[in-house]
């Protein structure tokens, strides 16, 4: 396989998709709250979807029954919404979904803190998220994508954080997962040229203590293996003529 360049037609339905799921990710803080199952989270988030015109695209893929991953403390990523995983204040929840619209993916993740008291994690959500923004404005065609990587890995480093190595962002289009690999760290000046019409989800994993990971016994929830507080942020970006687009934030 080779990196698919978006045409105008592909670019639409994918802003589309990301517009869509950037709003149902704004009415999140309004219904998350203490007692509440990440099961009910996926609910809420698999309804808004359809209601808005969006495809859960999570559901079906590779076996996956959810529209939403939720990922709780020291969940990193690909958490199975449960009934019996109950919200409770404190918790550091991240939400992860892809959202498609005629075919074409929008994949996007944000990380709530409950009551908004835990400072640790609101340190960590800081720094994933100056991480992602400062990666994206390095985006123009000509750039190199180890230069996109190393200013994650940078800023997430500098702020006495890790980041996983075991799981990478992605490029996306009418699959989820096309190439290129996009990890949260890298050489600056190495790897592929970005050309416009490139679209990547760009998804920094961070980690309070060391990077290593594992999967628990459902087979999907990733969590840190040393049990330290785990936060991601995610946005799916296009290059374009002369710089960067952002799908999934509203515009
Ligand atoms: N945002 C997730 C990822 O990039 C989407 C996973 S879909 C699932 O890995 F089926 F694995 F949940
Ligand atoms: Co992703």
């Amino acid at each position: 396989a080779a990196i698919t360049l978006k045409n105008k037609r592909a670019l639409t339905k994918m802003r589309t998709a990301g517009q869509l799921l950037a709003k149902i990710f704004e009415e999140v803080p309004q219904i998350l709250r203490e007692g509440m199952s990440t099961l009910e989270l996926d609910a809420y988030v698999d309804r808004r979807m359809r209601e808005v015109g969006l495809t859960p695209a999570c559901k079906g893929y590779g076996g996956y029954r959810h529209a939403t991953c939720v990922s709780v403390n020291d969940g990193v990523i690909h958490g199975v919404p449960s009934a019996s995983l109950i919200l409770k204040k404190g918790d550091c929840v991240k939400l992860d979904a892809v959202g498609s619209f005629e075919g074409y993916c929008a994949d996007m993740a944000r990380t709530y803190v409950l009551g908004n008291e835990n400072l640790l994690a609101l340190e960590m959500r800081d720094a994933a998220q100056r991480s992602l923004d400062e990666a994206i404005k390095k985006i123009r065609p000509g750039v190199k994508l180890g230069d996109v990587c190393a200013t994650v890995q940078n800023i997430v480093e500098s702020a006495g954080f890790n980041v996983v190595r075991a799981y990478a962002g992605h490029g996306i289009g009418k699959n989820i997962h096309e190439e290129p690999e996009v990890p949260n760290f890298g050489k600056a000046g190495t790897g592929i040229v970005l050309l416009p019409g490139m679209t990547l989800a760009i998804e920094p994993m961070v980690t309070q203590g060391a990077c290593d990971v594992r999967v628990e016994a459902d087979k999907w929830t990733v969590k840190t293996r040393d049990g330290g507080l785990a936060v991601h942020v995610e946005d799916t970006v296009v290059v374009t003529a002369d710089g960067v687009e952002v799908l999934t934030r509203l515009s």
